[in-house]
């Protein structure tokens, strides 16, 4: 797909005009939608700073003017009170490769503030990004903590409506709680500014998106939204003074193959930029391996056993585990375990003597289960704090506390690596910043709260999952390697739609962060259980943790937990079998509830994918709650690329035996109203691989008792000969599997016993050939 950029500059004098321009062919990443349109976008900008963003001439973006406060003033450049001194035209080299900007210096009084639109040579960015550069500073700038001080880039929303419908994130659990997805037009959009605010993408119905978000400085970064219908990125506006050569930045990236790829390709870009990974998370024990969890919504959450304390609950936990063989590698404590304040904050992040007597020292010396846990803003009254007596710099306010110092975060988690803690889960991310005076006034105290918890995890060997966090949160987590793993939706109750991720999974997915569906119940009923609910759909809950290519954390009573329905998930060693993309929400979905004209299907239909060896792709379909008839084609599934295809269907009622169809343009998925919330409809889609001259057809299913059949935790690689496929397979010492195949349409169903090295090889052709231990 050609993408152009195009700064065109009018033939003024006193503009050193360098037109840049850029084409690209996006490439690499499979998960492509149809591309109906090989139409670019082209951005233009004018001389007093004015741009749009047009496709074949069509109004996308629209500039709406600049705007910066300062000493108690707002100026702006509508009403002249923003002068413009002088234009630049400036070029250099970064990580992204070489870039070209076009510059405007302001005055707001006498102060000079720089605003600048950069683009990158290299075809394979089809980015602006907008510059603020405060060369002077500012102050007296707060005005509104839910605007900004600033606004430069401002967008004009047209009061037509041009078909265009948005996507935008705001709201804490990634920006899930309060997402808002509608039509693009000046009334109701939705959107709320300021500190909950985040990413917005618009689309229409030809696969073109554009995206607008922060580029840099995240935790300062806010959009306004304004009744004028403009929308405003720019300095949050409680922000005081913002200090001299401080630099904001948002990005605008725009493509035309739909909302999933073209979340995924900017993700690429920001994750590049800030060179944020996946080594932390592919290495990560809590995002790979089963766990036990006892946050809210989970049996444990505040209860233990009757007449034990936490300490013998967690004893008996492990002894249970023990008994069943149900393979937890860590144990999750929450927020039951230290003593909290008035406001709920943390006061001393160690557990009290009534829930542990011995210490969790004690705890993990006999359970040798590694620990995740969760804390929680801090107490205004926190022991740590010089200002109560403590040893560590803190801001205290009248009912919180934030660190500023970096040993106190490596003594507290140096600390807490001896009694067994390997992840740190960072919760209530939105209110520790959203109602400290603090971190909202400046620039930079939030920033550092984040940065220094990063960079003491990683010199202590843990990782992080954020909870509650804004979108503000999520994009900073792009600057710190440890931040795994992220919450995307709501706390688990039985029974309650907290598991509908797949739209909050598009987002983080794109910032390269595994998004985790919480805790659930692997039964129904969990006798004496605090909230007095149960879980209808236990199996749904199971596939959409194992979907989400997060962290799989049940959280049953001792004695309930659904061993055969559980180990679905994993390897009986616990190693997740998750696919290489999670699931996310298919573009049509989310056009259907852009526009509700039936474009798209009612109810959620999300797709994965397992990339396997060295280029083959399996993917995998989940419908629920399907209102009305629906046709999936392969390029609604973000299918497109993969070689031909068949799709085979799961039934959740196990009797059944796998059904091979073809799956193409011509023969789409009949997703129906049969696609429940118990009966879940699920798909895999598989290669069709000729072998024999083309005589003989394989066609892999994989294992048929595991959620995801063809995962890369389980098979490593795919080797075609002329006369068979060989599949290697990776297990666990004494575990036994079932991997079944296709041969010219036949089911071959080879048992598989991994010996001591736990790798095996099989040929699928033969279905009396047997696994040979390598
Ligand atoms: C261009 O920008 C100037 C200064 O911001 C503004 O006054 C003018 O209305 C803009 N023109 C258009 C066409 O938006
Ligand atoms: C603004 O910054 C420029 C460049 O550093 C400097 O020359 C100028 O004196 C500053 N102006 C004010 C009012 O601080
Ligand atoms: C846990 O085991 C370590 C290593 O053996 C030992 O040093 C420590 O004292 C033990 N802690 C407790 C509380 O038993
Ligand atoms: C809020 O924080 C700013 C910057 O730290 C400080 O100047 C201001 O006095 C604070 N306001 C309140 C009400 O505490
Ligand atoms: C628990 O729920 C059941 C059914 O909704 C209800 O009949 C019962 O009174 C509840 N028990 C308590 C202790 O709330
Ligand atoms: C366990 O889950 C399976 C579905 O995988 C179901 O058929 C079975 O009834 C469940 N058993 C219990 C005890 O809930």
């Amino acid at each position: 797909m050609a993408v152009i950029l195009l700064f065109l500059l009018p033939s003024l004098a006193v503009l050193d005009a360098v037109p840049v321009a850029f084409q690209h062919t996006l490439q690499g990443d499979p998960y492509s939608s149809k591309k109906t349109s090989e139409n670019s976008f082209d951005f233009t900008m004018d001389d007093q700073a004015n741009f749009t963003f047009t496709q074949e001439g069509k109004s996308w973006l629209q500039s709406a003017p600049a705007f910066l406060y300062t000493e108690g003033k707002r100026f702006s450049a509508e009403d002249g009170s923003l002068k413009l001194d002088h234009r630049e035209t400036e070029s250099g080299a970064d990580k992204m490769g070489t870039w070209t900007s076009q510059c405007f210096v302001y005055m707001a009084g006498s102060r000079s503030w720089k605003l600048c639109a950069k683009a990158w040579q290299d075809p394979a960015w089809p980015a602006v990004v907008f510059q603020q550069h405060f060369i002077n500073g500012t102050d007296g700038s707060a005005h509104d903590t839910d605007s900004v001080i600033s606004g430069f880039p401002s967008f004009q929303i047209q009061s037509e409506d041009n078909g265009f419908g948005f996507l935008g994130y705001q709201g804490c659990m990634f920006g899930d709680t309060n997402s808002k997805i509608g039509s693009w037009t000046q009334k109701g959009q939705g959107l709320t500014g300021g500190i909950l605010g985040g990413p917005v993408a618009i689309f229409d119905q030809n696969h073109g998106v554009c995206i607008m978000a922060p580029f840099s400085e995240f935790m300062s970064t806010s959009r306004a939204v304004d009744g004028n219908g403009r929308v405003s990125w720019g300095v949050m506006g409680g922000v005081i003074s913002v200090p001299t050569g401080f630099v904001q930045q948002s990005i605008v990236y725009c493509g035309n193959t739909g909302i999933n790829q073209v979340f995924s390709d900017w993700g690429r870009f920001m994750r590049t930029y800030y060179n944020k990974d996946d080594t932390y998370r592919k290495t990560d024990l809590t995002v790979n391996y089963l766990g036990f969890y006892t946050d809210n919504g989970a049996y444990y959450y505040h209860t233990t056993e009757p007449n034990k304390n936490y300490e013998d609950t967690i004893l008996e936990i492990k002894e249970y585990i023990d008994s069943m063989a149900i393979p937890y590698r860590y144990v999750q404590y929450d927020d039951w375990f230290y003593p909290r304040g008035p406001k709920r904050g943390t006061v001393t992040w160690e557990p009290t003597p009534a829930v542990s007597p011995h210490g969790f020292q004690y705890i993990y010396n006999i359970t040798k289960l590694p620990v995740a846990a969760q804390n929680m803003y801090w107490s205004s009254k926190t022991t740590y704090a010089k200002a109560n007596g403590g040893k560590y710099d803190f801001i205290v306010e009248t009912d919180k506390a934030i660190p500023q110092d970096l040993t106190f975060w490596m003594d507290l988690l140096k600390g807490a690596r001896l009694w067994g803690l390997v992840m740190y889960e960072q919760d209530f991310l939105d209110q520790e910043f959203y109602t400290m005076n603090a971190t909202q006034s400046t620039v930079d105290v939030a920033k550092t709260w984040l940065m220094q918890m990063g960079q003491a995890a990683r010199a202590t060997g843990l990782t992080i999952q954020y909870c509650m966090s804004n979108p503000r949160h999520a994009m900073q987590s792009l600057e710190i390697p440890v931040v795994t793993q992220a919450r995307v939706s709501g706390d688990y109750h039985p029974g309650n739609d907290q598991w509908l991720i797949g739209e909050s999974s598009i987002f983080a997915h794109a910032m390269g962060i595994a998004p985790w569906k919480d805790n659930f119940w692997t039964t129904t009923d969990q006798p004496g259980n605090p909230y007095n609910l149960s879980e209808p759909y236990p199996e749904l809950e199971a596939v959409v943790s194992t979907l989400s290519t997060g962290p799989v954390g049940p959280s049953d009573r001792v004695g309930h937990t659904n061993v055969s329905l559980l180990m679905q998930c994993c390897r009986a060693d616990g190693l997740i079998l998750k696919p290489t993309k999670p699931a996310t929400a298919i573009d049509k979905q989310i056009w259907q509830e852009a526009w509700k004209n039936g474009v798209g299907p009612s109810g959620q239909v999300w797709t994965a994918y397992s990339h396997v060896g060295y280029d083959w792709y399996f993917g995998i379909v989940l419908a629920v709650d399907i209102g009305a008839d629906f046709k999936l084609f392969p390029s609604d599934a973000g299918f497109t690329s993969f070689e031909a295809l068949t799709v085979i269907t799961r039934s959740n009622q196990k009797t059944t035996t796998p059904q091979l169809s073809d799956f193409g343009e011509a023969n789409p998925i009949q997703l129906t109203s049969g696609c429940t919330r118990l009966n879940f409809c699920m798909y895999y889609t598989s290669p069709v691989i000729n072998v024999d001259r083309a005589a003989t057809q394989i066609v892999i299913y994989g294992e048929e008792m595991k959620f995801v059949p063809m995962s890369p935790g389980r098979v490593s690689n795919i080797d075609v000969t002329n006369d068979d496929v060989i599949v290697t397979l990776q297990g666990t010492t004494g575990e036994t599997i079932t991997f079944t195949n296709f041969v010219n349409g036949k089911l071959v169903r080879h048992t598989c016993k991994f010996g001591q090295t736990g790798i095996a090889s099989l040929g699928l052709k033969d279905p009396r050939s047997t696994c040979q231990m390598v």
